[in-house]
């Protein structure tokens, strides 16, 4: 079984390729076997944004691996009257196994990971989300049967998803095209990154184009054109976006055996059309149900299983 035994996973570039491979391959063994922690564990989860997949889907993980969970709603701790990250997260790490945090600025992550000794985990950063784009891959694999060689395509704002779908993309031999409107494209230094992953052997295309970027593609993938934090902007960006749907003429453009992914929530009729979501090609509810077994794999993989 892949060992991280005791790491950080802040960054889906945390992880090699071949660690990654594993991974995935322990999350699809775990979707039909039974797996249990070597002793009891606990998971904090210190959320300081919704959630319905990433905190469900990490409890119930949890729950069945035979750990517990504490639910550190920022508005029940001293988090949200202003402790220092750096004090709480030396109180946690003398209490917890395992700590997942949602918040805004990585940075606030990686001082956490700094202070605490025990292994923190990205449940979404503004900069990352490397626990979505682990299901994501694993989706992916169980429709093509192996990633290597495929293009994703993703279509719309330059978000953390983004960042994440390329790093993840050059990990796994994949091809990776982004397409949003000018000024809404992705991060420059995780492009750079992404692109030193893939070695000139898969492509981290950006344009502005998405038909170009839709075409022959083996997945598409969008996400709202506002996420948490910018919801001020939200209808200012809508005329902005328009021309990167996910519609079924955008699909069309696509291999005919391609997939389309959302991570959710979605947002019917701006990002992606009800048509899309809810039609033939489209692989959502597997896809945030993998997120349970991609997360079962990685708490298994770093707090060690028997
Ligand atoms: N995709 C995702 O992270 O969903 P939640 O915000 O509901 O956790």
């Amino acid at each position: 079984m892949v060992a991280l035994n005791g790491r950080d996973l802040l960054s889906l570039a945390d992880l090699s390729s071949t660690e990654l491979q594993e991974l995935l391959q322990l999350a699809t063994q775990l979707k039909s076997q039974k797996l249990k922690l070597q002793s009891n564990k606990v998971l904090g989860l210190l959320f300081s944004k919704a959630s319905t997949r990433t905190r469900v889907s990490f409890t119930v993980a949890m729950y069945q691996l035979g750990g517990q969970v504490i639910d550190l709603n920022p508005n029940v701790t001293q988090v949200s009257r202003g402790e220092p990250v750096q004090d709480t997260a030396r109180v946690l790490d003398r209490y917890l196994d395992v700590l997942a945090i949602r918040t805004f600025a990585q940075q606030e992550l990686e001082t956490f990971a700094n202070y605490a000794k025990i292994p923190v985990i990205n449940a979404l950063t503004d900069a990352e989300h490397p626990c979505q784009v682990l299901a994501d891959l694993m989706t992916i694999q169980e429709c093509f049967g192996s990633l290597n060689g495929l293009t994703l395509t993703y279509v719309g704002d330059g978000n953390n998803v983004a960042n994440s779908l390329m790093l993840g993309c050059a990990l796994a031999g994949m091809n990776v095209r982004i397409a949003t409107p000018e000024g809404y494209e992705p991060d420059p230094k995780i492009v750079e990154q992404a692109r030193s992953l893939a070695n000139n052997q898969t492509e981290v295309l950006l344009t502005h184009d998405p038909e170009l970027a839709a075409k022959e593609a083996a997945v598409l993938y969008t996400d709202v054109w506002a996420s948490m934090g910018q919801e001020a902007e939200a209808d200012d960006r809508l005329p902005i976006f328009q021309a990167y749907q996910i519609s079924e003429q955008l699909l069309s453009l696509a291999d005919p055996q391609a997939i389309v992914l959302h991570c959710l929530p979605a947002h019917r009729g701006e990002e992606i059309t009800e048509a899309v979501i809810e039609g033939s090609q489209s692989r959502v509810w597997d896809q945030a149900e993998n997120r349970m077994h991609a997360q079962k794999a990685l708490l298994a993989s770093i707090l060690g299983a028997q």
